[in-house]
């Protein structure tokens, strides 16, 4: 089994304390940090942008920074996430760009890609880009918004990942707690996404040092 990461998603922070809210999470221990790009057209809502990547590199400048771009065109956004600081850049299967190429264009800017799998997208449209990418996430609620209820269903993408690739890394985001992290790790993930659960923890190293216990099977 590969060991478990766990990223707090920058989504569940308070909005009106990010610097210390980045701090917070970087303390807690956990192995990276989430932030969500949203761009109002691929999905329903607006979040943040590369202005916010390069505030969590100014405070946290050890705290891997992982972006998912929830963005019908990632492609034109690559360099400006770069700059930013990004380290990993993750893209939707479902976007409206050359994905192979921009998968290729992310490790050419010597980052970390990902291929992104929405729930209503059968993971077969991922398989094709599984030699070109260094992660998969399995979205295990529609994108968009946080807090958000864990569509279990969407595990079944996850095993059927890990018995293709057994040293893939596989990601799940959206509505992981203390229980659905111990069902993903069951079903073959090996990094865990967690915005509103982790960030509502007044002691947030606590849920952290409990999610890498219970998931440590
Ligand atoms: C959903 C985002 C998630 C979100 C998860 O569109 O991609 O990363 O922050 O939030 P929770 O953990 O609250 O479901
Ligand atoms: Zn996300």
């Amino acid at each position: 089994m590969k060991n478990i990461q766990i990223l707090p998603s920058l989504l569940g922070a308070d909005f009106g304390r990010l610097a210390d809210e980045i701090k917070r999470a970087e303390a807690s221990g956990a192995d990276a940090l989430h932030l969500d790009i949203m761009d109002g057209h691929f999905v329903p809502n607006i979040s943040f942008g590369p202005d916010v990547v390069a505030l969590a590199k100014r405070v946290a400048p050890e705290f891997y920074r992982n972006v998912h771009l929830m963005m019908t065109r990632p492609d034109l956004y690559l360099d400006k996430f770069a700059a930013a600081g990004a380290q990993t850049i993750q893209i939707h299967v479902e976007a409206d760009c050359d994905i192979a190429a921009t998968l290729e264009r992310i490790r050419a800017l010597g980052l970390r890609n990902a291929i992104v799998v929405n729930p209503e997208t059968p993971v077969e449209k991922s398989e094709p880009y599984l030699d070109k990418a260094d992660e998969v996430l399995v979205m295990t609620v529609h994108p968009g918004y946080g807090g958000q209820k864990f569509i279990a269903g969407c595990l079944s993408k996850v095993s059927r990942l890990r018995l293709m690739r057994s040293e893939l890394d596989i990601m799940v985001d959206g509505g992981v707690n203390g229980e659905t992290a111990v069902m993903a790790v069951s079903a073959g993930a090996n990094m865990l996404v967690a915005g509103s659960y982790l960030f509502g923890k007044a002691n947030m190293k606590e849920a952290v040092d409990d999610m890498r216990r219970n998931t440590n099977v």
